[in-house]
């Protein structure tokens, strides 16, 4: 396995009627969500807004850690959640106390590009497992596209709200299974049952916990885990796609860990970064880095 990995790639999330990154800069971004409109701190925004008037429904207010803690301050009334859609999915969003909307928007490329490869075969026929799937809209949209889907996040609240999201979205039936487990403890045993898939989404955090209180260390844990990833695809598989967010870490160290893993597999690697497209002037905000196996 010789060579180098391409040069990296940038994939953009471009704004759609149910989200936008309105404007940014001075250390926040200022974005809409369905009708509401939220302003949150971003410390890559470093350069100049394109408007100083920013209206916003709530904003969130970082408490002096770091790592997390602030509040939302609501400058109008926000519903506890409401509904919001891509595609024919439908999802709720909600102002979370990790400062988020309960769903990550910036990952709409990714699953644009899954649904594309499993549109490549018999739809019906592809299985597809999410890791750290977190509410489930990404599941939702591969399900959407026929696909069998396995969710598996740590969270029950979480697993809770993808079965609610699937409701809303009229996909309650669907062939998905839902599980509350360690994503690790999970993928190996599914390759001691000899299984397979078609698809692979792992949006693994930084630091995480199991259900049982299992430890989750991205630098630690992420090699062991994609090799076990590797042992779920075979000469049918068709992706696997990998994104990091929150970390020091460069694209091309993931890139050259999944070129590694995929080697013998076939098909193609890349690598690059993750970013979000602003509507006051297109430039674009950075979110995370990925890297991805296709054939
Ligand atoms: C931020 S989310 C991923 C976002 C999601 N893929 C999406 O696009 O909506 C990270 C998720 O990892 C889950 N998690 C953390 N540690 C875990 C572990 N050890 N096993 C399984 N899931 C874990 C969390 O519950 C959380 O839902």
């Amino acid at each position: 396995m010789a060579g180098a990995l391409p040069p990296l790639t940038t994939i953009v999330a471009e704004p759609w009627a149910d989200f936008g990154l309105i404007d940014s800069g001075h250390g926040r971004k200022y974005e809409r969500y369905g009708a509401v409109r939220v302003v949150r701190p971003e410390p890559q925004a470093m350069w100049a807004p394109a408007s100083d008037n920013w209206d916003p429904d709530a904003t969130f207010v970082p408490g002096s850690d770091e790592e997390g803690g602030g509040r939302w301050i609501q400058h109008r009334p926000v519903p506890s959640d409401w509904p919001l859609s891509r595609d024919r999915v439908r999802f709720h969003a909600s102002l979370t106390p990790f400062r988020h909307l309960g769903f990550f928007p910036d990952m709409a490329p990714q699953w644009d590009w899954m649904r594309a490869r499993i549109g490549q075969g018999p739809a019906d026929e592809a299985e597809v497992l999410n890791l750290f799937g977190y509410t489930g809209v990404g599941s939702l949209l591969l399900s959407e596209t026929g696909a069998r889907v396995v969710h598996v996040d740590a969270s029950k609240k979480s697993v809770e709200g993808g079965r609610a999201n699937a409701a809303l979205s009229g996909l309650a039936e669907r062939p998905i299974r839902w599980i509350v487990d360690d994503a690790a403890k999970f993928t190996a045993r599914e390759v001691r049952r000899g299984r397979r898939y078609d698809g692979i989404l792992l949006d693994p955090p930084k630091f995480g916990r199991g259900p049982e209180g299992e430890l989750w260390r991205l630098e630690e844990h992420l090699p062991l885990l994609l090799a076990d990833c590797r042992r779920l695809l075979d000469e049918r598989s068709r992706f696997l796609v990998l994104t990091v967010y929150a970390v020091r870490m460069s694209a091309l160290a993931i890139g050259e860990l999944v070129r590694q893993v995929a080697a013998g597999l076939g098909g193609t690697v890349e690598c690059g970064e993750m970013a979000v497209r602003e509507e006051a002037r297109g430039l674009l905000l950075p979110t995370a880095i990925f890297a991805r196996w296709s054939r």
